[in-house]
């Protein structure tokens, strides 16, 4: 079982490697290992929770689209290695569910805590270098005075928004707290979250001069 899961783990790096250009390998490997810890805390079935969260990211919708609704990428890879297929459609279900965009709540034990790992892994330092790293990339400025956060959008206007990645806290990051579904997930994101709002707030004090 190991090795499946060692081999399964070189596919999706492999698949990253190839086919996504480098896509994030460091993210799925966070995301798993937060995963088997909540999944521990929760009494969840750890060896679906650590499979979908390896392949979680293997059919993404904007990386992928072509395997998105199928999720090709995943039943491939766990075809290949011998997963049987009872634990195929529970690990598809799961990976079905969980995108933040999608908004959906995981109607297993498994989903929730896989959901709830990716959001961990969204906050905290990590969240803080993730944004400012996706902001670069997607040229979005840092800040930008005149252009406050905006809150309660629907799903769709949150898609079609071009926010500064300081926007990016309040409209998505410092909101990932409550909406998490297990009190493991929730102790975790508790420092990450109290973190984020210390850099806020230094961040604000150095831009005005203050610090
Ligand atoms: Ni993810």
């Amino acid at each position: 079982m190991q090795n499946t899961m060692d081999a399964i783990r070189a596919d999706v790096a492999e698949l990253f490697r190839q086919d996504f250009s480098g896509h994030d390998m460091a993210h799925t490997e966070r995301v798993a290992a937060q995963a088997v810890r909540i999944a521990r805390g929760e009494g969840a079935d750890e060896r679906i929770v650590t499979l979908a969260a390896l392949l979680h990211d293997a059919d993404d919708r904007k990386l992928s689209p072509s395997t998105h609704a199928g999720k090709d990428n995943a039943r491939r890879i766990l075809a290949h290695r011998g997963v049987s297929a009872e634990d195929t459609e529970r690990i598809v279900r799961i990976i079905g569910q969980i995108s933040f965009s999608d908004g959906l709540i995981p109607d297993t034990l498994e989903g929730r805590v896989v959901q709830d790992a990716d959001r961990v892994d969204a906050i905290g330092a990590i969240g803080i270098a993730r944004t400012f790293a996706y902001g670069g990339s997607h040229h979005r400025p840092i800040y930008d005075p005149d252009d406050p956060p905006c809150t309660g959008m629907t799903r769709a206007e949150y898609a079609a928004r071009q926010s500064t990645s300081i926007n990016h806290f309040y409209e998505k990051l410092l909101l990932l707290k409550d909406a998490l579904h297990t009190g493991t997930a929730r102790d975790i994101a508790k420092k990450r979250h109290a973190f984020m709002e210390d850099f806020l707030r230094q961040f604000f004090d150095e831009w005005d001069g203050r610090a």
